[in-house]
């Protein structure tokens, strides 16, 4: 708890924690507001503050985005490994969010062209906003769209890398902390509840995966199973940074 309210006093008076470690300050008010809303209502910092550090960068998030976790920094890992940063790549961020994905791979590749896709336009609004602010607008379009539909006649070719980071939970999984998320950045539909609804939004990807060069999507460890019987022309699981099965991809 000392910690969280070294961070909460960081944030507020815009000073380094050591600073605030080695130098007296006060805890105010507003402070101890922030605090109980933190650790009585779960309220996630990012979600007080706005704003969640993914790779190296800082990205605006509100109620209409999901912040983005660092898991989801493994798909970031791969494509560095997988291809030259020189590159002129396609990308196709699929439910953009806040645009963690396709931004942080606009700024490492800076030769690509980034297609960014969701359902909610303001997350796209935010997306567009993130990426204002971290000065790749230009190689990004982003796009209203539900999920795949008609993309046939949206993707200028069939070069395209698919990254994505799926909603996979079922409904009795949301728990109080993510009830600041939105709901469908969550839940692949409303009444999801039984193992197999997880994967609804990726089969819908694995039925189009001919349209793309690449398909890599993150999962979450204990839908490996699942996933495997059900894609079953996957090329494999990359492991995340704790060694857990993260990202499916063909
Ligand atoms: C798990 S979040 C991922 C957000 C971001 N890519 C990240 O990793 O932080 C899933 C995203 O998919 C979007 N989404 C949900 N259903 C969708 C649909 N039918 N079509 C397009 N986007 C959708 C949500 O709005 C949300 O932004």
């Amino acid at each position: 708890m000392k910690n969280i309210k070294l961070l909460i006093a960081s944030e507020i008076l815009n000073r380094e924690i050591n600073d605030l470690i080695l130098n007296d300050f006060q805890w105010t008010e507003e402070m101890e507001n922030i605090f109980l809303d933190f650790s009585i209502n779960k309220k996630p910092l990012s979600k007080i503050f706005q704003k969640k550090r993914f790779w190296q960068y800082d990205f605006f998030t509100n109620e209409n985005t999901l912040d983005p976790r660092p898991d989801t920094e493994i798909i970031i890992e791969i494509m560095l490994k997988r291809f030259k940063k020189e590159e002129s790549l396609f990308f196709l961020d699929l439910g953009t969010g806040t645009g963690a994905i396709g931004i942080t791979l606009a700024k490492n590749f800076p030769q690509s062209k980034i297609i960014a896709i969701d359902i909610c336009p303001k997350a796209l609004e935010i997306a567009k906003k993130n990426a204002k602010n971290l000065k790749c607008l230009d190689q990004i379009t982003f796009l209203q769209n539900n999920w795949l539909e008609n993309i046939e006649n949206i993707l200028p070719n069939k070069n395209f890398i698919l990254v994505s980071n799926p909603p996979y939970l079922l409904e009795n999984e949301i728990t109080k902390e993510l009830t600041f998320d939105p709901e469908i950045a969550l839940i692949p539909f409303k009444g999801a509840k039984n193992e197999i609804d997880r994967l609804e939004k990726y089969l819908k990807i694995y039925e189009k995966r001919k349209l793309f060069s690449n398909c890599f999507m993150e999962i979450c460890p204990q839908m490996t199973e699942l996933c495997i019987k059900y894609m079953p022309e996957n090329k494999g699981i990359y492991k995340d940074f704790g060694n857990r099965n993260r990202v499916l991809f063909w």
